[in-house]
């Protein structure tokens, strides 16, 4: 391993109009990811992961939610020993790196500014071309990450990829590395954004979702029934399911005060079947209407225990074969950065020096 590698600093074409290098050499890329409250970097070499280092924000926790100026702080102070260490564990030199590649939206723009101030300081230091990856195209594409010893288990196109986090819940038609449509979305909150108001509303720590999850396996999922949405197609709603919750919460602290602490388990057991329930259904009518069989979960909820059985469940009863990705790709990580970076450089698809981040932008 060289880490000590100085950046070339020879004169060179503006970096993203060089072309990728045709020789024997590997492809490596860099991937930075800055979108939210993890700093994460990662090396792939030819498609193999080679590191992935993510620096966790606690100072969130005490709010209960994340303070964006303070993500934008803590990214400041987290990127330079993230990316050193990425590069350190994957034992490869700025001079081996064949491109950056950067989360360039949606996200926080605060966060975004640092990954991609970043990310253009070092490609133009190095002389190498930039990718700009869609945050949520990394984390359809997370499917596709290659651990040295770890047997493949990728899903042929075309496939169905159920995208659920804090931000999104969608279902994507996924054609290509690089063509991707979504046919079904939420007109109002994601799935984790319910979880984690409703555990909120339980007075229970952020981010919610691991904590119901968690809860939940001691709950029974029956115990409690709340609202469920009635919207055309294949798009969620998942505001009603929270408005539910909260009422009746209410009203059944009205007769006992102590109700949650009494019905923990069994509200967060009936929180995330409800949940996993109206995901299910329309995902299951989308693979039924285009008749694919192959579908995907990705995206911070996708950790989710009741949300991974329900998927082999649809494997044994409607004959899916299903792709569950590994829990270290499930939330924000540089590894799907990188690896949607690695695509995009084989068909060439730099971008500019002057590429702005998008808070938001679709995929
Ligand atoms: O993809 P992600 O890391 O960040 C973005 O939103 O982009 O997803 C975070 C979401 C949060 O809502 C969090 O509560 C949820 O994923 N989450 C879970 C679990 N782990 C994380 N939700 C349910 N069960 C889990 N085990």
């Amino acid at each position: 391993m060289n880490d000590n590698t100085q950046p070339d600093n020879t004169p060179s074409a503006p970096a993203a109009q060089q072309p990728p290098t045709a020789a024997t050499k590997p492809v490596v890329i860099l991937g930075i990811e800055s979108s939210c409250d993890d700093t994460s970097a990662a090396v792939i070499s030819d498609g193999v992961l080679l590191s992935n280092v993510t620096a966790s924000q606690a100072v969130h926790e005490a709010y209960g939610g994340v303070v964006p100026e303070l993500a934008s702080r803590a990214h400041q102070q987290n990127i330079v020993p993230v990316v050193d260490q990425a590069l350190c564990r994957a034992g490869v030199s700025r001079a081996d790196l064949s491109a950056i590649a950067f989360t360039r939206g949606p996200g926080l723009l605060g966060s975004l500014l640092v990954g991609v101030s970043f990310a253009k300081g070092m490609a133009a230091a190095l002389g190498i071309p930039m990718v700009d990856v869609n945050h949520l195209q990394g984390h359809v594409l997370a499917h596709f990450i290659r651990e040295p010893g770890v047997e493949a288990h990728h899903p042929p196109f075309p496939f169905l990829c159920l995208l659920v986090s804090g931000g999104n819940s969608q279902i994507v038609l996924v054609r290509a590395y690089n063509d991707m449509q979504i046919i079904g979305q939420t007109i109002d909150d994601a799935a984790g954004e319910a979880i984690d108001k409703c555990s909120k509303v339980m007075g229970l720590g952020y981010p919610g979702g691991p904590i119901i999850d968690r809860l939940a396996r001691q709950g029974n999922p029956d115990a409690f029934h709340f609202a469920r949405p009635a919207i055309p197609g294949f798009d969620y709603s998942f505001s009603g399911l929270k408005t539910s919750f909260l009422y009746s919460l209410r009203e059944w602290l009205q007769t006992d005060p102590d109700f949650i602490a009494h019905h923990k388990a069994d509200l967060a057991a009936s929180l995330e079947a409800t949940v996993v329930d109206i995901l299910m259904n329309k995902l299951r009518r989308a693979a039924k209407s285009l008749d694919i069989k192959h579908v995907a979960v990705a995206g911070g909820v996708s950790a989710n225990t009741g949300l991974r059985q329900a998927f082999l469940d649809h494997a044994r009863r409607f004959g899916w074969t299903v792709y569950i990705p590994k829990f270290g790709f499930t939330t924000d990580n540089a590894a799907m950065i990188a690896i949607t970076g690695h695509y995009k450089y084989l068909d060439g698809d730099f971008c500019p020096m002057d590429a702005p981040a998008f808070s938001r932008v679709a995929l």
